[in-house]
């Protein structure tokens, strides 16, 4: 695969965005949150890992605890999009590894911003190169590097996906497994849909989540489950505010714990 094209398009689609936030890849520049104030631990870094399935609301978590603690945060998916996305622009088999592999080695952490990479097209298309072990380990480095050097000012990254507490950070400090059951799951994402002008059917959602489910908990590389130190938390019947305060209790927790081990 040349690469060439579909990089360049997308590289192009990110032209004159350069000062909006990316939703994917960003650090919190206000720092206000309470026990980032506090912080005294010097020169380690923090991170939260924030894994389960799609549609769970583990991005939204993610983001709203980096503003909070004042964390960079990393969305590991986009990475998988990214490269599906770079596969479907070529016409190429997205479950074909030659191919897969060489469009992961063309993602970039400055291209996740892409508003396509959002498409069902492209989330099936990431769960399917998600499978493959060769994408995995391309991509690997890039995630713990996020880790290990989040960008200036944050103290640390919270990093969301399937396989950030298992494989990616599994020394993260905070380790946390958001689910719920697959129906929540796919009325939230069609009230996400709706709400963003686009039509969605229920029937068609939930077959979406279901199929995406099972091939991502039935990977052999790195497959969709809890750490055996994670938070496993069901929001089935809890709102978006209460899963955040519950996790921001932990999290504050984690952090004054840091700062005593100094
Ligand atoms: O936002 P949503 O949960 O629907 O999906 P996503 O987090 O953007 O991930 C898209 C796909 O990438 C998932 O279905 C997984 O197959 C894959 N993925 C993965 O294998 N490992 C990760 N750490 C993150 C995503």
């Amino acid at each position: 695969m040349s690469g060439e094209k579909p990089l360049t398009s997308i590289l192009s689609a990110q032209a004159g965005r350069g000062s909006e936030p990316n939703p994917s890849f960003c650090v919190s520049g206000e720092r206000k949150g309470p026990a980032l104030k506090e912080w005294k631990g010097k020169g380690r870094l923090f991170v939260v890992a924030v894994d389960g399935p799609a549609a769970s609301g583990k991005g939204t978590l993610a983001r709203r605890l980096a503003e909070r603690f004042g964390l960079a945060v990393l969305d590991t998916g986009s990475l998988y999009r990214a490269t599906a996305r770079l596969v479907l622009d070529e016409n190429g088999d997205p479950a074909d590894p030659v191919t897969a592999e060489a469009a992961a080695k063309h993602v970039d952490l400055r291209l996740l911003d892409d508003p396509r990479l959002r498409a069902d097209s492209v989330a099936r298309a990431a769960s399917v190169v998600a499978a493959i072990p060769e994408v995995r380990r391309e991509l690997l480095g890039a995630q713990r590097n996020f880790a290990a050097h989040p960008p200036a000012p944050a103290r640390g990254a919270v990093l969301d996906g399937r396989d950030v507490g298992t494989v990616v950070c599994p020394q993260a400090d905070v380790k946390l497994f958001i689910t719920a059951k697959i129906e929540a799951r796919a009325a939230r994402r069609v009230k996400e849909l709706r709400e963003q002008g686009a039509p969605a059917i229920y029937e068609n959602v939930l077959q979406d989540l279901n199929e995406r489910d099972a091939r991502d908990s039935g990977r052999g590389a790195a497959p969709l489950k809890a750490a055996d130190d994670a938070h496993v938390i069901d929001t089935t019947m809890l709102d978006a505010d209460e899963v955040f305060e519950r996790v921001c209790r932990l999290v504050a927790h984690a952090l004054e714990e840091k700062e005593w081990q100094q």
